[in-house]
C-alpha cells in the first residue's frame, strides 16, 4: 500500500470519498460537506487528505486554517480516519505532517478544539488552554444540555440562551434570571457540549 500525503483541491478523484467519510462521522447534507471541502485552497484554508494511492481511497482527512487573531497560529481542525483505519499509527502520522505543513507556511503554534480527544492531542504535545463557546443557530426547537442538565427549548429561547451566554448586555426588559454559568460550555448542531481549547507550540 502507498501512502501519500495529498492537497484535496489538486487530487478532486477524492473529494466524493472524503465527502461521504467525513459525513459518516458528522453527518451535514452532501452540498454543504462539498462546498466546505471545495473551499480548500494553497493560501488556506487547505483540506489535506492521506491517501492510499495503490487502491485510490482517502485514509484521512484534516483541514488547516489561520486562527482570527493570531496570524503566526494555524488552526487545525475535521482530523478523521477512516474507521476501518484507526488505531494504527495514521491519526498521529497525520498531525504530525500537519505540523510540517504549518511550519513550512511559517506558522509558530497551532490551535484546534475537541470534545472527546484530549488524551489523543496531549499525547502529540498538545495542552490545555481553556473552554469556549461557538456561535449558535437553529430554526427548531432543541435539546440543550447545559451543565449536565438537558432541557427542550424552542429556537428563540436557544438563542436567548446564547446571547446571554456570549453577552453580559440585555437586550431588551424584563431582565432574564441569570443563565447558569457557561464558560465550559460550547454549542454544535442544537446541543451544547463542552469543547476544550488546546494548542501546542511549534518548534
Ligand atoms: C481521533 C482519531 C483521528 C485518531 O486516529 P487514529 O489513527 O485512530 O490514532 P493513532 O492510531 O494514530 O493513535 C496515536 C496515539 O494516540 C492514541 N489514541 C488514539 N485514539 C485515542 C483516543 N481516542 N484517546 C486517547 N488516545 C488515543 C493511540 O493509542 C496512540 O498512542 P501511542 O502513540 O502512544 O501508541 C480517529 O480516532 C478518528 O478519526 N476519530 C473520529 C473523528 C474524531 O473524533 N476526530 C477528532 C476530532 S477533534
Amino acid at each position: 500500500m502507498e501512502i501519500d500525503l495529498l492537497k484535496l483541491h489538486t487530487n478532486n478523484e477524492y473529494l466524493n470519498e472524503c465527502v461521504a467519510i467525513l459525513n459518516e462521522e458528522w453527518p451535514r447534507s452532501e452540498t454543504a460537506r462539498l462546498h466546505s471541502l471545495q473551499k480548500s485552497c494553497d493560501n488556506l484554508p487547505i483540506s489535506l487528505i492521506l491517501a492510499d494511492s495503490t487502491h485510490k481511497r482517502v485514509i484521512g482527512h484534516v483541514r488547516i486554517s489561520r486562527e482570527h487573531f493570531d496570524h503566526k497560529c494555524a488552526f487545525i481542525e475535521t482530523l478523521l480516519i477512516r474507521k476501518e483505519m484507526r488505531g494504527k499509527g495514521f491519526g498521529k502520522y497525520l498531525m504530525e505532517k500537519s505540523e510540517r505543513f504549518c511550519e513550512q507556511m511559517g506558522f509558530t503554534k497551532i490551535k484546534l478544539t475537541t470534545i472527546d480527544k484530549i488524551d489523543f492531542y496531549a499525547r502529540l504535545g498538545y495542552k490545555v488552554i481553556n473552554n469556549r463557546c461557538e456561535n449558535f443557530a437553529t430554526t427548531k426547537s432543541e435539546t440543550i444540555e447545559i451543565n449536565g442538565v438537558h432541557a427542550s427549548l424552542p429556537a428563540s429561547n436557544v438563542s436567548q440562551a446564547v446571547n446571554s451566554a456570549s453577552s453580559s448586555i440585555p437586550l431588551s426588559p424584563p431582565m432574564p434570571p441569570p443563565p447558569p454559568p457557561l464558560s465550559n460550555v460550547s454549542i454544535k448542531s442544537g446541543k451544547f457540549t463542552t469543547k476544550t481549547l488546546m494548542e501546542k507550540t511549534l518548534k
